[in-house]
């Protein structure tokens, strides 16, 4: 007699209790990754406060400093405590723009920095930090030879998507301590190196960040204070559902998860961390979860990320579970499910230490015959 479904779900919870903290503990110290992390990024040009004309004296909130003698390029402006009113008069004074090539603006009060303005064409550092900007808007100029920007500490919430994307010489981009929820594309073309601070800014998604971390065909971007770096994993991004702010190292994990996880010509499977716990001082305990589900698939795949715990490959044509038994990469897993496929016999995994240590094992809708 033919079986139509075949169902085995066999609960060891007692048993598995055990088993996974050892398995934990030997996991995680053999996986690593290699987080960049150092104070290598190049300042802009940046003044103290201690720095800061004193208007009663000099009547200008702004002071132009030589940093070059016979460099028409080789001049700076340091201003403070500029807004909307006194913008334009106090820059102004200074001769702003013409031969200007750095500028620092300290405690400007404003809602808007409006970057096409053609005065800001001409600048190679470019530092508007610890005041109040609510947003950066317009595009800055083709040609513009910026190479550090400095935006830090304005409770920022916004910087319009394409503002930055013309910077084609930036190199230091200092976003920290700010309230933006969306990074602004970077213009990382060019092979070059880019440094990028978003500490403090925790309001930043991650995901937005994740898609700068290890994209191929381009240089890394190097996170600058990363280990104090979180961002926050919003309730759409289902990565991480146990925490909102992540910490940036975090997101690195996930995606050097994403290179591991299997695909073919076509078809791709989908990980998951299950479980991700960073304690203080230790290295990360990961639990991975692999869906292969639907995706016409007739054997099992032959990689899996390390730490797989639980793997999905149901609705596909399936036939032999010879990896589960044989394949040092499913020496994780704890919960198998292979329903909707083509299997006929579970003899191989007799004896396997598969059996030894399984949670749960489902093969509904297959077509086992003897077991
Ligand atoms: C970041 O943390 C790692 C280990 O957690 C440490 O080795 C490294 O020195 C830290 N880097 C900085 C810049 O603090
Ligand atoms: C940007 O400004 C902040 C705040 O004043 C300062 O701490 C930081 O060092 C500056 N960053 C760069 C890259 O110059
Ligand atoms: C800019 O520099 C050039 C060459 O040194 C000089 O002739 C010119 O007067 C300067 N312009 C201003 C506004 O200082
Ligand atoms: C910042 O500028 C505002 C005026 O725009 C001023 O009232 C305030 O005292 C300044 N803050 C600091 C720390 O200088
Ligand atoms: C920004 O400046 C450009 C050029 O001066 C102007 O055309 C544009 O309307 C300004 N945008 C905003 C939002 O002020
Ligand atoms: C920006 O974030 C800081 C710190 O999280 C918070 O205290 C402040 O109220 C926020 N400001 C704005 C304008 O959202
Ligand atoms: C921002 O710009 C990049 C590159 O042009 C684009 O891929 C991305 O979808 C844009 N994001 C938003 C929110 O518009
Ligand atoms: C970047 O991706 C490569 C594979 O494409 C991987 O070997 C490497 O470890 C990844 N690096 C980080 C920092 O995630
Ligand atoms: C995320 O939430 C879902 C449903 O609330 C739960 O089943 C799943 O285990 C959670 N994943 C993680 C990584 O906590
Ligand atoms: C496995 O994948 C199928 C198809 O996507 C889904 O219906 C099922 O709930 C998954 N099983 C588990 C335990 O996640
Ligand atoms: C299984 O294979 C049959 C015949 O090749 C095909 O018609 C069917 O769509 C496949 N099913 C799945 C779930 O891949
Ligand atoms: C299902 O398995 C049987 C043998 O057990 C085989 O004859 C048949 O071609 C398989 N069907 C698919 C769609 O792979």
């Amino acid at each position: 007699m033919k079986m139509e479904w075949f169902a085995i779900i066999i609960c060891l919870y007692a048993g598995v209790a055990s088993a996974r903290t050892e398995e934990d503990q030997q996991t995680s110290s053999s996986t690593s990754i290699s987080g960049i992390s150092g104070g290598l990024l190049e300042q802009c040009f940046y003044q103290e406060s201690s720095e800061c004309p004193d208007v009663k004296t000099t009547g200008c909130s702004c002071k132009k400093i030589t940093l070059a003698h016979n460099n028409p390029e080789g001049n700076a402006v340091l201003c403070c405590n500029l807004n909307i009113q006194n913008f334009e008069s106090e820059l102004s004074c200074t001769g702003f723009p013409s031969n200007i090539s750095y500028i620092h603006i300290r405690n400007a009060t404003l809602d808007v920095f409006n970057v096409s303005e053609i005065r800001w064409r001409r600048l190679k550092s470019l530092a508007i930090t610890d005041g109040r900007i609510k947003r950066v808007k317009g595009q800055f100029r083709m040609m513009t030879p910026t190479i550090c920007l400095n935006l830090s500490n304005n409770a920022l919430i916004e910087v319009e998507n394409n503002s930055l994307t013309r910077l084609a010489q930036l190199t230091t981009l200092d976003l920290s301590y700010n309230n933006l929820t969306h990074l602004p594309a970077l213009n990382t073309m060019n092979g070059r190196e880019f440094w990028l601070d978003i500490s403090g800014t925790n309001t930043l998604w991650c995901h937005d960040i994740y898609q700068y971390i290890n994209k191929t065909g381009e240089k890394q971007i190097n996170f600058n204070r990363e280990n104090e770096t979180v961002c926050s994993a919003s309730k759409t991004w289902h990565w991480f559902n146990t925490t909102e702010q992540v910490p940036l190292k975090q997101v690195r994990y996930l995606s050097l998860l994403q290179t591991e996880c299997p695909k073919g010509d076509a078809w791709q499977c989908q990980c998951n961390f299950r479980r991700f716990d960073i304690v203080e001082g230790k290295p990360p305990t990961l639990a991975v979860n692999v869906d292969c589900s639907g995706i016409q698939i007739t054997e099992l795949p032959e990689k899996l990320p390390r730490n797989t715990i639980a793997l999905n490959v149901s609705y596909n044509n399936i036939t032999t579970l010879d990896d589960l038994s044989n394949n040092p990469c499913y020496e994780d897993i704890r919960e198998f499910y292979a329903d909707y496929n083509n299997i006929s016999s579970i003899n191989k995994l007799e004896g396997s230490k598969f059996l030894d240590n399984y949670a749960l094992l489902s093969l509904r809708y297959n077509k086992i015959k003897s077991f």
